[in-house]
């Protein structure tokens, strides 16, 4: 990982970002997680790459809900770099993949404006047309690929073909598009990462929550969003002294780097999202005891919320001077605890839940506390 290590030239216009195009994952076992994420989660499969398609060193299945795609990839032998990923970090995600119009023009703009190049653009070419691609390196082993598929009308990618998965597949749980993808830094990093969002992208500050806004008895973090104005939403935290180590500091130390945390999935109905994730098996973070006393007040005004639903789903709450919104959070979905989901439903709410930090915070350490990492 090398932050704008070269000399940086503002005055280039900054890439423009058509929306995120896909998540990679690098797991352990590419088919058991895609297949998960299918059978829990309700993601359809949509495409393959493996030694069936001519790719020797690693397979790769793409499953799709709304606009969210997750790419999972699982590595072939000992020397791949998608196993050396996994020996380090565990399961987690690789690559949050931006569109762009012009690859070759949004590489040497990232470059130009301090970027570190891991991949120049180069096309992968099959009869269903080019994608023209390159990366970039951002926080910890995470890198952006930068590519255009305007001229690509296959299922995926080229060395992708359709694919059943052979695998069950729950029905769709309403998840619509990713509303936010969460990356934790060092202690004492987030300005420069918040900076390189800034300087590479010419991304904007979109919120800051202090570390005193952000505490519980234990522990704290502070957070920046940062933006493109549009789609691309990127909250960065960093831990904060606590009187313990902080839920930040357990991913650290879990993920061996900092890395993605957390993938906010957007629905219009929570209540019937979270219902049936619940039926399928899929766990969600606690909520304490008197959260929706304390919750009836902070939304009062608000009339058509099923706090019964919300009660018995441990859905939360909170609003913001444009609206409000409900969340949830799964608990940790990889093996080691730093990778999870939350799924969201906003109701002109523009802010990412802040009211509900210290209640959510307090769950997670109760977990950590079960984990001894407290
Ligand atoms: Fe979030």
């Amino acid at each position: 990982m090398a932050l704008l290590s070269q000399p940086h030239q503002l005055s280039v216009a900054p890439p423009k970002l058509g929306g995120v195009d896909h998540l990679e994952w690098w797991v352990g076992n590419a088919r058991t997680f895609a297949g998960f994420l299918c059978a829990a989660f309700g993601f359809a499969p949509v495409a393959y790459a493996g030694p069936e398609t001519g790719r020797r060193d690693r397979v790769s299945y793409l499953v799709q809900q709304g606009s969210v795609r997750f790419l999972v990839s699982g590595g072939l032998s000992p020397d791949s770099a998608i196993a050396e990923h996994v020996r380090r970090h565990g399961d987690g995600i690789r690559d949050i993949a931006f569109l762009v119009e012009d690859v070759d023009a949004a590489y040497d703009a990232a470059l130009a404006r301090g970027a570190t190049g891991l991949r120049p653009p180069m096309d992968d070419v099959d009869d269903h047309g080019t994608i023209r691609h390159a990366a970039i390196a951002t926080y910890g082993d995470t890198v952006h690929t930068l590519l255009d598929r305007a001229r690509y009308a296959g299922p995926f990618a080229p060395g992708f073909t359709e694919t059943d998965l052979h695998a069950p597949v729950g029905a769709p749980v309403g998840i619509t598009r990713a509303d936010h993808v969460v990356g934790n830094v060092e202690k004492g990093a987030l300005e420069r990462w918040v900076g390189f969002y800034e300087h590479v992208f010419g991304f904007s500050r979109l919120q800051h929550f202090d570390d005193d806004q952000i505490s519980t008895e234990y522990s704290a973090l502070m957070s920046t969003v940062v933006w493109n104005g549009e789609t691309v939403v990127m909250p960065i935290n960093e831990p904060a002294d606590g009187r313990r180590k902080s839920q930040i500091e357990e991913y650290l130390d879990f993920y061996r780097s900092p890395g993605v945390q957390h993938i906010a999935l957007a629905t219009a109905d929570i209540v019937a999202t979270v219902r049936a994730l619940r039926d399928r098996g899929v766990r969600f973070m606690d909520v304490p005891a008197d959260y929706y006393a304390e919750a009836k007040d902070r939304m009062a005004g608000i009339d058509d919320l099923p706090w019964a639903d919300l009660e018995e789903l441990h859905i939360l709450v909170d609003r913001d001077p444009n609206g409000h919104l409900l969340q949830i959070f799964t608990e940790t979905v990889t093996d080691r605890p730093t990778v999870f989901f939350e799924i969201i439903q906003r109701e002109g709410a523009t802010g990412f839940g802040e009211g509900n930090f210290k209640a959510l915070f307090e769950a997670i350490e109760r977990a950590q506390a079960r984990r001894g990492n407290l």
